[in-house]
C-alpha cells in the first residue's frame, strides 16, 4: 500500500437509497417458464431486438440472453456490445445506469428496460445538481465517476470509470500530478487511493449491496475454508478487501475461479455472479461471502434487490408492449459521451502497452 494520507471523504449529507424488499416469488412451473421465453424470443426477432443481461441478474434472464445471441457481462461490456451488435433495439437487464450508458453509446438505437424503477444506490446517493455544486467547489481537481452513476453527472465529470480500470486511470492522473474528486463510491475510491496514493477527495455514497459484507464474519469462515481463494469486489469495505486473493471487476472475479487452481472460492460480491462461474468452473465451490448485520441497510444478503426486479415476465411485457424506453435528451448525452469516449480511449492505449 502507498500513501494513505492524502484522501478525505466530502462532508457532504446523503440521500437515503432505500432498495425493495426481496420478493420471494413462486419459481414458475416448467412448462410456464418455456413458454415464457418462446415468447419472448419470437419478440426479440420481430422486434429486431437483442438481450443483454448483467451478471448479477436471474439465472434464467442470463440464459435466455446467451441462447438469443445477446451477452452476459458487466456494465461496460453490455454498453460495448450493444454498439457492435446490428440489432435495432437493445433491451438491458440491469439496473437504470446501464441502460442510461448503452443509450448514451447508442443514440440512435432503442434502448428498453424491463423495469424502469430498477436503480443503485450509488446512483441515488449521488444526484446531480448536489455533486455538480461539490465540484464547483473544487475546481482545481480533477472529475472521477464511476459508472454507476447518472447521464447527468456523467455529463460533469472529466473521466468514467469501471471498477476494472479506476487502478490504471487514477494512476496515471496522479503520474501527471492531478488531483482528484472521486465519486460516488467511497469503498472504491478509498481502495484506489491506497493503492495510487493519488490525492483524492471522496464522496461518501457506497453499494447497499457490497457495504453488508463482513470482515470478522469473513476471517471465521477462511479459518473453516483455508483451501479457498477470497474474492472481492472493490465496492466492499476495507476490511473485507484487505483479505481478498483477488481483488477486481465482475469479470475479473468470474476469470479468477476460472483460472485459480483453488478447488474452493470465498466471493464477496452480488451471488448473481454464481450462474456464470458454475458454468465456467461446474467443479469449483462456491461460497458467499458472509453479509449483514445489526446495520444492514440492505436485508442482509448478498443480493441486489434492484437487479431482482429483472423478470421474465417483465422481459416478455415491454417487447410486446413497447414500454420501458430509455429516453436521454441527446445534447446531455453528447457531454455525457465526452468522459465515456476518454476512458474507452484510456483502457485502448492500455491494451497496445
Ligand atoms: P460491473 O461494472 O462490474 O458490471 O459492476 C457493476 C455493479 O453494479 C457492481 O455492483
Ligand atoms: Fe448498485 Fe450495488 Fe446493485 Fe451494483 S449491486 S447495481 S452497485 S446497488
Amino acid at each position: 500500500m502507498k500513501n494513505e494520507a492524502v484522501s478525505v471523504l466530502a462532508d457532504v449529507e446523503l440521500p437515503l437509497a432505500v432498495p425493495p424488499p426481496h420478493l420471494v416469488r413462486p419459481s414458475l412451473p416448467e412448462r410456464e417458464k418455456a413458454a415464457l421465453k418462446e415468447r419472448i424470443k419470437k419478440a426479440l426477432r420481430e422486434k429486431d431486438a437483442v438481450l443483454m443481461a448483467h451478471y448479477y441478474t436471474d439465472g434464467d434472464v442470463q440464459d435466455l440472453a446467451e441462447e438469443t445471441g445477446g451477452c452476459v457481462a458487466d456494465s461496460l461490456e453490455m454498453a460495448r456490445f450493444g454498439a457492435r451488435h446490428p440489432a435495432r433495439t437493445l433491451v438491458v437487464a440491469g439496473v437504470r445506469f446501464m441502460g442510461e450508458t448503452s443509450k448514451i453509446l447508442n443514440i440512435e438505437k432503442r434502448v428498453l428496460m424491463p423495469d424502469m424503477q430498477a436503480t443503485c444506490s450509488l446512483d441515488e446517493m449521488c444526484p446531480a445538481l448536489l455533486f455538480s455544486g461539490f465540484c464547483d467547489r473544487h475546481p482545481d481537481r480533477r472529475v472521477v465517476v464511476y459508472a454507476n452513476t447518472s447521464a447527468e453527472v456523467k455529463a460533469r465529470a472529466d473521466w468514467v470509470v469501471t471498477s476494472g480500470i479506476a487502478l490504471p486511470l487514477v494512476q496515471h492522473l496522479a503520474d501527471q500530478g492531478e488531483k482528484i474528486l472521486w465519486g460516488p463510491d467511497r469503498h472504491l475510491g478509498t481502495y484506489v487511493q491506497h493503492l495510487t496514493g493519488a490525492d483524492m477527495l471522496i464522496w461518501p455514497g457506497f453499494c447497499v449491496v457490497h457495504n453488508e459484507f463482513r470482515a470478522g464474519a469473513l476471517e471465521t469462515l477462511r479459518r473453516l475454508h483455508p483451501q479457498a481463494a477470497v474474492l472481492v469486489h472493490p465496492e466492499s469495505p476495507q476490511g473485507v478487501v484487505a483479505q481478498a486473493d483477488v481483488v477486481g471487476s465482475t469479470t475479473a472475479l468470474i476469470e479468477a475461479v476460472h483460472t485459480l487452481p483453488n478447488p474452493e472460492f470465498i466471493v464477496a460480491t452480488d451471488n448473481g455472479i454464481f450462474n456464470k462461474m458454475r458454468k465456467l468452473a461446474p467443479g469449483k465451490i462456491l461460497l458467499e461471502a458472509p453479509s449483514g448485520g445489526d446495520t444492514a441497510d440492505c436485508e442482509s444478503c448478498a443480493h441486489c434487490a434492484w437487479m431482482g426486479m429483472n423478470t421474465l415476465e417483465k422481459l416478455a411485457a415491454v417487447l410486446e408492449s413497447g414500454g420501458g424506453e430509455i429516453l436521454v435528451d441527446k445534447e446531455l448525452a453528447g457531454r455525457a459521451r465526452v468522459p465515456i469516449q476518454r476512458m474507452l480511449d484510456f483502457a485502448a492505449t492500455l491494451k497496445k502497452g
